[in-house]
Formats: C-alpha cells, sequence, structure tokens
C-alpha cells in the first residue's frame, strides 16, 4: 500500500533495503543461542567468497577427538581415541589405572587457561610418551582394536552423517588431524560408514609385529600442541590441494588452529572452535582466536549449514 504514495516510495524502500540487510542472516543456524562471534560480519563476507568460489576452491581440515567425536551424551563423557583402548581385551587393570592418573594429571594442564603453549608444551610430550610406552608395554593386538571400538561408547556428532557425505558428494578433501590414534579413529569412521575416498588422515600410528603386536608408534609423535610443525612435514598433502585455497577448520584446543600452516597460499579461512569444557575460563580466548565458537553444542549443525551454503551455488 505504502508503495503507492510516489514521494514516500523512495526513501521506505531504501529503509527497508537497510533494515532488510541488517537483520538478514544467510545462515540463519547462526543465531543460535550456542554460537559465538568475535566479528560477525567477517564471518558473513568469509563464507560468501568462499561460496562465490565454489566446492572446487574449498578444503576442510578437522581435529578428532572431541571435535568430530563428541564430548558428552546425556551428562556421560565419551571417549578419546586414546581412551577407547581402555579395555579388558587390550590392556590390564594396572595400565588402566597408569592411563587413567597420567589423564588426570595432564588433561587439566592441557585445558588450563592460565598457562602458555609453551609452559604445556613439555607436559602433553611426557604424557604421550608415557601412554604411548604403556601401551606398547601391554602388546596390543592388532586383531582386537576393531571389537574395542565396537565395544566402547565414543561417538560422532549428531549429524556427523551430512557432514562427511556432503563433502564426499562435493568431492571435497577432508583432512582428520589428530593427536590420537589412527588405528582407531580410522574405525570409528569405518564403524559409522564414513570413511569415504576424500578423507586423509593424519595421527599417530601404531606399529606391529609380524604377527599382529603393538612394537611401536609410526613418525613423528603428534600431541595438541605440536600440530603445526607436523602439518609441515606433510608438505606433501598440502601441495596435493594447492588449487585449494579456501579453508573450513574446525577443532576443539587453541593448538588446533595451527593445522592449516601447511596450506601455502590460503585465500580465506574460516575457523569453528568446540568449547567443550572449562567454559567460563576460556570463553574469552577461544572467541578472540576462532571465528566461531560452538559452546557445549554436540551437534555439527553448524559446520552443515555453513558447508551446505558454501557448496550450494549462489542465486543468480
Ligand atoms: P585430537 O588431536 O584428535 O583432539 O586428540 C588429542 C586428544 O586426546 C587431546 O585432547 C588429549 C586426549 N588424550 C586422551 O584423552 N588420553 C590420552 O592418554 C592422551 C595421550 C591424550
Ligand atoms: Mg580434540
Amino acid at each position: 500500500m505504502i508503495y503507492h504514495i510516489p514521494w514516500i516510495y523512495l526513501p521506505v524502500r531504501t529503509a527497508l533495503a537497510i533494515w532488510h540487510q541488517l537483520t538478514k542472516s544467510e545462515i540463519p543456524e547462526l543465531a543460535k543461542a550456542s554460537v559465538l562471534m568475535r566479528d560477525r560480519s567477517r564471518v558473513e563476507e568469509t563464507i560468501q567468497a568462499m561460496q562465490r568460489a565454489g566446492p572446487d576452491a574449498l578444503q576442510v581440515i578437522s581435529d578428532f577427538d572431541m571435535t568430530l567425536s563428541r564430548f558428552a551424551h546425556n551428562g556421560k563423557r565419551c571417549p578419546t581415541t586414546h581412551n577407547i583402548l581402555d579395555n579388558d581385551l587390550l590392556i590390564n587393570d594396572a595400565c588402566k589405572k597408569m592411563i587413567r592418573e597420567l589423564l588426570n594429571t595432564y588433561y587439566p594442564i592441557e585445558i588450563d587457561a592460565t598457562r602458555t603453549v609453551e609452559e604445556k608444551l613439555p607436559h602433553m610430550v611426557e604424557w604421550w610418551t608415557s601412554v604411548h610406552e604403556l601401551l606398547i608395554q601391554q602388546k596390543i593386538r592388532r586383531d582386537l582394536l576393531a571389537q574395542a571400538v565396537k565395544q566402547s561408547s565414543a561417538m560422532l556428532r549428531e549429524g556427523y552423517k551430512v557432514f562427511f557425505d556432503r563433502l564426499q558428494e562435493q568431492q571435497v578433501p577432508l583432512l582428520i588431524f589428530s593427536a590420537g590414534l589412527g588405528d582407531i579413529l580410522e574405525e570409528v569412521i569405518r564403524q559409522n560408514h564414513v570413511f569415504h575416498p576424500n578423507v586423509h588422515v593424519i595421527s599417530n600410528y601404531m606399529d606391529f609385529d609380524q604377527s599382529g603386536v603393538l612394537r611401536a608408534f609410526k613418525g613423528q609423535l603428534i600431541h595438541t600442541f605440536n600440530k603445526r610443525e607436523c602439518a609441515l612435514l606433510h608438505a606433501a598433502h598440502f601441495r596435493e590441494l594447492k588449487e585449494r585455497p579456501n579453508v573450513l577448520l574446525l577443532g576443539d584446543s587453541l593448538g588446533d588452529l595451527t593445522m592449516a600452516d601447511g596450506v601455502a597460499h590460503t585465500q580465506h579461512a574460516l575457523t569453528i572452535g568446540f568449547l567443550n569444557d572449562q567454559v567460563e575460563e576460556r570463553k574469552e580466548s577461544y572467541v578472540n582466536s576462532y571465528d566461531i565458537v560452538l559452546v557445549k553444542d554436540e551437534t555439527m549443525d553448524i559446520p552443515n549449514a555453513i558447508l551446505n551454503y558454501i557448496t550450494t551455488a549462489p542465486a543468480k
């Protein structure tokens, strides 16, 4: 009706257009209460630029434990890939006790908001090295790993299938970059039917002897805070993807932000951080470091919404 009054037509239209610009969101899921953003307009601009470049320019890099896998379900903590080995099939009670004690000692250090990464580094090396030595002493058998994964309460985040399947359909490479255990991680995604050909894993892999008994770990040890060095060691992987300068990165630790340091010529990068634990203590540093922070969100809703937007051709 108002449009039919000629002198009011232009100003009202302009005001309506501005209002629409201010309030619209291309991705309504970003309005969820669990979503925190330091700079919402930068996030939206990046997502739009990534959409214009399309799926052929995109690569996704994700952490595994507590990022693709759930932190908790029905109020109970879910296991990390290391904790999946806490099973009578694989290790004895004395070893279980020692691994739990190590977790109780070092996990609080890993997530301590008052310590710097430099302060945490030696503790992380100690934690991983001690656990891996204990695992080697237990002579873990390769043929029992799948059963241990089946018996565990490990779960991928709600919506994981849409995430993995969409990336596969769009032929977008997914790098899972994990300081957990590669053999276990692969088994988790295999048992969930999402170990598609576009998935590449960089992680700590077990080295088995001829009879299938664990005797060592392969290559450079990866812990939470040396992902940058490890990314640089895997330069060949990133070189293969040099035609894909846009990166969507998912993590749950501040150390995960360095996973994309192997990408030589990044054009647009969007980082999403799951803040699962010690929320109040760590909120500020997460919001300052990740573009999008998801607070106690056990779903893949936000990554899926963003991915869906980026990989759908813009309306003409
Ligand atoms: P991620 O890089 O896939 O997140 O894996 C690393 C996580 O594994 C890190 O948050 C600490 C955790 N972890 C355990 O839960 N138990 C262990 O024994 C070790 C060494 C690490
Ligand atoms: Mg993690």
